[in-house]
């Protein structure tokens, strides 16, 4: 609706797209490669659906083989593998043992350079996960089904404790260590976390930063709201040492170093789990303020994983693959921990900044280490071009496979990361999928498919994406024109539902296009992504980015709402709008429109006061590019804030049709403030692209 209003149609849009030229992958890599026989394709055609995921699932080792490959009784709850029991620790640990109790799982590489990294062999990591899932059974009294919060930064503690949690069935749920206490508090009660697992302190940019604060916030915050934290254990970043100034909380803090010691030699059975078992919770933004608990299986999620890992990470024995995500996001979970390590990888995190020290720092890993596969989003790859562009050069690494993940990468950047990083040999895969997803649904095929920079691909296997236009008629395939990207059948990855929130999950995923809330066939049941997106004539999809009020920043996904009431809590404000402004590093940031309490006037003062407070109820990661204190919004006549007009103002586009608006005249004012306030600063955007239009134009969208 907002795009006719602005007098831009579809098909307009879609004619003014330039397709990029694609590339073909080498022979060497084709050579290689998991998946080059193009039989793959036919094992996964529709007709062959639900079956074709037993070729997933048949990667793991399962205590009990599942009867019913998909059940579809209870729409849109599916479940996978039925009647099938396993453990994901024992897959990603136990089964590895017996032929390669030496070879590395993690190889954690500090942030310090001086510092040597933590190579945690097969048969080591066993020892630990067993020794710690001892400490929480025996000393937590956790059991199968429970939930436990982890605020943990990049350390091999974090997938130690995942798995450790994975053994005795407990759910866990890990917050990204650059969240803030109170957000991590939030998720502690969102959850229903009686424990907390944290860390004392961690390197960012050279400084030890002081982490165990947090988790006093948390506890805290989480305390308020009327969740009791009874145990907080601090991993400690250097063992026997505390690095944070905050003192321990006597009969609530323990360190983990001091505890394990009555833990040592300890084994514990790993507890046979149901496929449908949930395995761990994820956080993501919405459209209200209360982010969703993702809940993700055991058995689907694990298959899922392993598969796509296997045949779109092309990892094989012999590789070391690196991913740079953070494992606080689902990234990290899917492919630094449960993905490669089901396949006995070798897969290599890192603590800090990849440009920390200087530019090289990442080169300088990728050589030292002989990392093979790599794996970043945009964000990363814009901020190693800017910091040296030429630096890949100097060093002698040879990449043969590169990702690219979590936002829309530009074809420009996407050409030096083939270029320069991948130095012309690597494949690359434009994997786009979501917390939501578990893994990749849209993605080549590295020795199938060829590549086209900024398009995402097909569907990958098994997974049948259609675009909808707003009525939920299908936008016909290939034909370029935008609409909402649907996946239009279930796949094992899928997350199960929103934590304590079914009707949310089935409201926000499945209401807008269900042809049939009676049915039990899941062919009434598109799955609704929440992105826009055009088909090419050759299949390729290309995602526009965000349809919904969620800003993706750097990869990450914020919504609009979180940030407008985090604003709300400074008591000079009494309105809050969040919008997207096109930022050259980050792909999108968050700008803040405010107004005040009548009788106050606009500061520097105020502005700072919104910043800070963002920073402290979500973290960093959202702290706006600017703060706009603004006399007005512009609103509906039903009083709805309308962000689209304000996104057009940001990002000095058209702010579309305001003839509807209670109050259009204040649209100029505030345009006329803003970007001459920009300009002013040197901040006016390049041209956009018909892409960027259409994402602004979209956005908020509230009509
Ligand atoms: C949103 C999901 C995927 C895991 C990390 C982010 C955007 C993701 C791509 C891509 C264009 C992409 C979408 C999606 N996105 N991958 N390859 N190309 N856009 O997970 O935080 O749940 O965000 O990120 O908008 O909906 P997330």
């Amino acid at each position: 609706m907002a795009r006719q209003e602005a007098g831009v149609t579809e098909a307009q849009i879609a004619v003014h797209w330039k397709e990029e030229e694609c590339l073909t992958p080498s022979v060497k890599f084709i050579g290689q490669a998991h998946a080059s026989d193009p039989s793959i394709l036919q094992r996964f055609t529709e007709d062959k659906f639900p079956e074709c995921f037993r070729e997933y699932a048949d990667l793991l080792t399962w205590d009990q083989y599942w009867h019913t490959t998909l059940d579809t009784s209870n729409p849109p709850f599916w479940k996978w593998f039925v009647g099938g029991k396993l453990n994901a620790s024992y897959n990603c640990v136990d089964r590895h043992l017996e032929q390669n109790r030496n070879k590395a799982a993690l190889i954690c590489v500090p942030e310090p350079e001086d510092e040597e990294d933590r190579v945690i062999t097969y048969q080591e990591l066993y020892v630990q996960v067993n020794e710690f899932a001892a400490l929480l059974r025996d000393c937590c009294g956790l059991k199968a089904g429970d939930r436990v919060t982890f605020h943990l930064p990049m350390l091999p503690e974090l997938p130690v404790s995942m798995l450790a949690c994975a053994r005795l069935g407990v759910i866990h749920s890990q917050v990204f260590g650059g969240f803030s206490g109170q957000a991590c508090g939030d998720r502690i009660v969102d959850s229903g976390s009686h424990v907390l697992i944290t860390m004392d302190a961690y390197y960012r940019n050279g400084d030890l930063i002081d982490h165990k604060v947090k988790a006093d916030q948390a506890a805290e915050h989480a305390e308020r709201n009327g969740m009791k934290v009874d145990k907080v254990l601090v991993w400690q970043r250097y063992p026997g040492k505390y690095s944070s100034s905050v003192p321990m909380k006597d009969g609530r803090d323990y360190f983990v170093n001091d505890l394990l010691t009555e833990y040592r030699g300890a084994r514990v059975a790993p507890v046979s789990m149901p496929a449908e078992a949930p395995l761990f919770l994820m956080y993501t933004s919405g459209t209200t303020a209360k982010p969703k608990g993702c809940q993700h299986s055991t058995g689907g999620y694990l298959a899922y994983v392993a598969g796509t890992s296997k045949f779109y990470q092309d990892i094989h024995p012999e590789d070391t693959y690196w991913c740079m995500a953070d494992i606080g996001w689902i990234t990290g979970h899917s492919y630094i921990v449960y993905g490669p390590l089901a396949l006995c990888a070798t897969s290599v995190m890192y603590e800090g900044v990849p440009v920390y020290p200087d530019a090289g720092r990442a080169w300088r890993i990728a050589e030292r280490l002989n990392v093979n596969i790599f794996h970043t989003a945009p964000t990363t790859i814009r901020m190693l071009r800017k910091a040296g562009p030429d630096e890949p050069r100097k060093y002698q690494y040879h990449f043969k496979h590169m990702t690219t993940v979590g936002e829309p990468i530009e074809p420009e950047v996407w050409r030096w990361y083939y270029e320069a990083v991948g130095k012309g040999e690597a494949v690359i895969v434009d994997t786009w999928w979501q917390t939501e997803t578990g893994g990749f649904i849209g993605t080549t095929l590295p020795a199938l498919h060829p590549m086209k920079p900024g398009s995402c691909g097909p569907g990958a296997l098994g997974i049948f994406p259609a675009i909808y236009d707003e009525e939920g008629k299908e936008v016909e395939a290939g034909s370029g024109k935008a609409g909402n990207i649907c996946i239009r059948n279930p796949w094992p990855g899928i997350f199960q539902t929103i934590w304590g929130d079914p009707d949310r999950f089935v409201r926000t995923y499945f209401a807008k296009y269900c042809k049939n809330k009676d049915s039990k066939d899941w062919r009434d049941w598109p799955y609704l992504a929440g992105d826009g997106a055009t088909q090419a004539a050759d299949g390729y999809f290309r995602i526009l980015g965000r349809v919904d009020d969620v800003i993706n920043v750097a990869g990450h996904r914020l919504g609009t709402k979180e940030l407008e009431s985090a604003s709300l809590t400074v008591e000079e404000i009494t309105e809050a709008a969040a919008v997207p402004v096109l930022d050259e590093m980050r792909g999108r940031a968050v700008e803040m429109y405010v107004a005040l309490r009548p009788g106050l006037s606009p500061s520097e003062e105020i502005a700072t006061k919104v910043s800070k407070a963002i920073e402290d109820i979500i973290g960093k990661i959202a702290r706006p590019k600017h703060v706009w204190i603004v006399p007005d919004m512009p609103k509906t006549r039903s009083g709805k804030i309308m962000r689209r007009v304000l996104a057009g103002i940001s990002n000095f586009a058209d702010p579309g049709d305001i003839m509807t608006l209670a109050n259009p005249e204040i649209v100029e004012e505030v345009r006329h403030k803003v970007q001459a306030e920009k300009v002013a600063i040197g901040e006016v955007p390049r041209e956009l692209s018909p892409e960027e239009l259409e994402e602004i134009k979209r956005f908020g969208n509230v009509d």
